[in-house]
């Protein structure tokens, strides 16, 4: 059977600032916490490789983009660095950021794919993350003006603006899990450091409101549909509305309602640990929500009532629910990750059914592979079939949303090209493009190729 898309569909593939441009010796760009972090401990990185170099994006960008108009996509989102156009943080703006963001901004438009610009991919510069990053409430403020300088300067070029990048990320990984700087363990932090990031984004989309900017702004966010292990089991359903509104709707709800929810709000109230906030931080959550929303899609949360003993040093997330490892799941053994397609279509409509069917897309969506050379052929192509297979079974789910009503407006895969991973740093592949580290030499991947196909005919 053939699909078709809607006329007007995004299709393209996602990148960060961060994963991608590299430095250049002598250049401005002021210390990022993963600057930082790579300084201190190198050894926390995969092989050693930090964010240094990543793709080396600043001197290659019209290869990328070359490759990307091969391809054919009609949009392309990567993030501006803040550290970058901002080196400190707050305070004077680095010409030469402001020329090379610039110059690849029209680079995108003059081959006709439209940047889709996020600002903040989890970097907070350094100088912010000393005086506390987003527990100080300080953070917030200089976020708002950090945005509203993106505005004034990139207003003309871009027309989708996204805040952030999955927020949830920072709380999760550096305030409980110790896989971003700071690394640190405590519930009472992670819920001020996530309430300061949905009140920053609120405040930018503010900005983006009293500026001269049109076009949209919205946010992305890593949406991980949350199915309990028996449905029909009170507990386990119980379990799952609790993972669902720690790490779903601690930041979809207040992005796209204005509110926060209830039963996340009812237990931190049990826990004495409710964030420090002003006066009219509700009014200016309530009254900024997105217009468009970026949905990342890569795995399921599977969970059932807690039965194991709770953490005693201090209170966590899962001291109310349990994982559930399901035996049938399937699996991209090189990032451990559940593959489960139909994930992408429960997203989708439970953005249809409660959240007014906000226009939507999906902002990420892939499969990292380690190795990927093995699957060279004679000339030079990788062939990832297996991707291939991957992005047809979810946009498969993708097309039976949008014909069931869902508002879904694009598809983009992460990534565009291979690029650097946190702390994974060049362990999995992602991109429809390969890249030679040595060369730097880019090369399409037969799901590159493919994917060509699939925009030509607006379906497959
Ligand atoms: C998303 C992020 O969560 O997943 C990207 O927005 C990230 O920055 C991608 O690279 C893949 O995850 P990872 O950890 O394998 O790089």
């Amino acid at each position: 059977m053939t699909i078709h898309f809607p006329e007007g569909f995004w299709w393209g593939a996602a990148a960060s600032g961060p994963q991608t441009e590299g430095r250049l010796t002598n250049d401005n760009k002021g210390t990022s916490i993963w600057d930082h972090w790579y300084t201190t401990n190198p050894e926390k990185f995969f092989q050693g490789q930090g964010p240094g170099q990543t793709t080396q994006v600043l001197t290659h960008f019209q290869e990328d983009l070359r490759c990307m108009e091969e391809i054919g996509f009609n949009s392309f989102r990567t993030s501006i660095q803040w550290s970058r156009l901002i080196p400190k943080g707050r305070g004077k703006v680095d010409p030469e950021a402001v020329a090379f963001y610039h110059q690849y901004f029209d680079e995108m438009l003059a081959r006709g794919i439209e940047p889709f610009v996020n600002l903040y991919h989890f970097d907070m510069p350094m100088t912010l993350q000393n005086e506390g990053g987003w527990l100080n409430r300080e953070t917030v403020t200089a976020f708002g003006d950090y945005a509203k300088i993106c505005f004034d300067l990139f207003g003309d070029k871009v027309k989708h603006w996204f805040t952030q990048n999955e927020p949830i990320v920072p709380v999760e990984m550096g305030y409980l899990y110790q896989q971003h700087y700071p690394a640190v363990v405590d519930l009472s932090m992670a819920v001020q450091v996530g309430y300061h990031e949905a009140l920053a984004s609120a405040l930018a989309i503010q900005k983006f409101r009293q500026s001269a900017c049109d076009g949209q702004i919205g946010i992305i966010l890593n949406l991980t549909p949350t199915y309990p292990k028996d449905p029909q089991d009170p507990a386990d359903q119980q379990a799952a509305v609790l993972a669902d509104a720690f790490f779903n709707r601690s930041f979809l709800d207040p992005a796209v309602k204005g509110t926060f929810p209830k039963e996340l709000v009812a237990i931190l109230d049990d826990l004495g640990i409710r964030p420090v906030t002003e006066a009219a931080d509700l009014t200016v959550i309530r009254d900024n929500t997105v217009d468009l929303l970026g949905v990342n899609y890569y795995q399921p949360r599977r969970v059932q009532q807690k039965r194991s003993p709770k953490q005693e040093q201090q209170p966590m997330p899962e001291d109310y629910f349990d994982y559930y490892d399901w035996p049938d799941k399937k699996i991209n053994p090189y990032r451990g990750w559940e593959i489960y397609e139909k994930g992408i279509y429960d997203t989708l409509i439970n953005l249809r059914d409660n959240y007014g069917n906000i226009p939507c897309f999906i902002s990420e969506n892939g499969m990292g592979v380690e190795d990927e050379g093995r699957f060279k052929n004679a000339s030079g192509m990788i062939e990832d079939d297996y991707r291939i297979q991957f992005v047809k079974d979810h946009l498969r789910y993708v097309h039976q949303a949008i014909e069931e009503g869902a508002h879904c407006l694009g598809y983009h895969m992460w990534a565009a090209t291979d690029n650097w991973s946190w702390l994974n740093a060049f362990k999995n592949r992602y991109g429809f493009i390969s890249i030679d580290l040595e060369t730097q030499e880019r090369t399409i991947k037969q799901s590159g190729y493919w994917f060509k196909e699939v925009i030509q005919e607006n379906g497959f």
